[in-house]
């Protein structure tokens, strides 16, 4: 796994992690849809999906021992089935890093330790789901051997036309 600069730790979430996870998604949603105001939703998704068995990580930062730390990045996973082959395959459910931090592989160490986690679980294969409009996370996940396997398809607004 890529080396972390000292200032960042990596640490292990914990169900209890709910405010915080639901902050980080609201977060990632906003950015993605600045559009739209209302995310209160996500909370349903973290209620339905937040157990032992769906692990999180955050990096923390404290750039010098005065200074009090902040959680700027997470990781948060689980597992979804293959229907091609049956078999369980580790899921990103959200990453995401603050805009301050970005571009010197924070994402890349969090999916590093999610791909671990994955190994440990015994499976031999990650995914995820990522918007086409989300260029940057595109090309991470390129850069780091994802590939698209399939479309998700929508037709909205009068979808008896
Ligand atoms: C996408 C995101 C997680 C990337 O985090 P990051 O810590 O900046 O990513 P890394 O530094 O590990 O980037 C690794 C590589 O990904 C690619 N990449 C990352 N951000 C990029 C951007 N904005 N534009 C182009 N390429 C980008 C680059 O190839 C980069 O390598 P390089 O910096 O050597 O060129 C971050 O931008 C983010 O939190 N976005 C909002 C939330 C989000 O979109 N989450 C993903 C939902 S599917």
């Amino acid at each position: 796994m890529s080396a972390l600069s000292r200032h960042y730790r990596l640490k292990q979430g914990k169900t209890q992690d709910k405010a915080r996870l639901l902050k980080f998604m609201q977060l990632t949603y906003q950015e993605l849809f600045p559009e739209q105001s209302n995310f209160s939703h996500l909370s349903k998704t973290i209620d339905q999906y937040l157990s032992s068995k769906t692990p999180i990580w955050w990096l923390e930062y404290q750039p010098n021992k005065e200074t009090k730390s902040d959680m700027i990045a997470c990781l948060w996973m689980g597992t979804a089935i293959d229907q091609v082959n049956g078999h369980q395959y580790g899921h990103i459910f959200l990453i995401y890093v603050k805009p301050n931090h970005r571009r010197q592989g924070l994402a890349t160490t969090l999916i590093q330790q999610g791909q671990q986690w994955v190994k440990q679980q015994g499976y031999d294969q990650i995914g995820l789901q990522v918007f086409k409009r989300n260029q940057a996370a595109l090309k991470l996940y390129t850069k780091l051997g994802f590939s698209p396997q399939s479309y998700l398809m929508f037709k909205s607004g009068n979808i008896n036309e």
